[in-house]
């Protein structure tokens, strides 16, 4: 499936705008809407858009999750408890950008990891997220790395290649190297894909990916019904001279 490529005006409202477009037509046809987040720094501008695009009678029926997460220490005792854990984690990322100052929170919240053993988070999250989401996804924000890496599924990784729904890497070629992740067949079964790449780092990996260069996880994403790529003029450079 070839994205539909989104470039130029405002890179944060444009994503935004696709996820909520997301949210609000599975909520309406399913009843619910699984959300999964990407972390990283490119989310920022998006999810802060969220707050005010999203309309407070979603989060009634809104699941969020993560789609991969950095595995670091937590602070049980910190209040509000989201505060606890590591400025570097995605979780945390969330919720400074979006899910803190909310009227109401979603309707469930799942921590990918809550700063158990990696082993224990592992059992604990593909628990929950086969009992809370029913080991799926339907609408799904993803980052990509400049080596053309997804979620924290990388190039050349037995990883990309496997069946089940969650994994635990203790070898992360970007730091830090425990990581928790959701795997592809996971993000290819969503019904819509919002990836969003910025800056001239991510340029060449875009134009190989859309090229069908399968070496690169970027180019074995999917989506069942809609698919994204929100790049802003830096990232989409090789695109419009290929
Ligand atoms: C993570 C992310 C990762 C991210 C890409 C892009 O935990 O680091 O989930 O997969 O999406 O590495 O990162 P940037 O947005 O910082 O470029």
């Amino acid at each position: 499936m070839k994205p539909q490529i989104h470039t130029g005006g405002d890179f944060g409202m444009t994503a935004a705008s696709l996820l909520v477009a997301g949210i609000e037509a599975i909520t309406q046809s399913r009843g619910r809407c699984r959300l999964g987040l990407s972390g990283g720094s490119t989310p920022r501008a998006i999810l802060v858009r969220l707050r005010a695009l999203l309309p407070p009678s979603a989060y009634g029926r809104l699941a969020v999750t993560w789609v991969d997460e950095r595995h670091l220490p937590v602070e049980h005792d910190a209040d509000p408890s989201w505060y606890g854990h590591h400025a570097d984690s995605n979780f945390r990322l969330a919720y400074e950008c979006w899910l803190a100052r909310l009227p109401r929170p979603p309707s469930v919240v799942l921590p990918m990891s809550t700063g158990l053993t990696l082993e224990a988070d592992l059992a604990r999250y593909t628990r929950g997220f086969a009992d809370g989401f029913d080991s799926g996804l339907d609408v799904v924000l993803l980052g990509c790395g400049s080596d053309g890496h997804v979620a924290s599924l990388f190039p050349g990784a037995e990883t990309l290649d496997a069946k089940e729904p969650v994994l635990a890497i203790t070898d992360s070629p970007k730091l830090p190297p425990e990581r928790l992740t959701v795997t592809l067949p996971v993000i290819n079964r969503a019904a819509v894909v919002v990836l969003a790449a910025a800056g001239t780092s991510k340029a060449g990996v875009l134009a190989r990916a859309l090229a069908g260069d399968t070496a690169l996880p970027l180019a074995r994403v999917k989506a069942t019904a809609a698919y994204h790529w929100v790049l802003d003029n830096a990232a989409a450079a090789q695109l419009r001279e290929g």
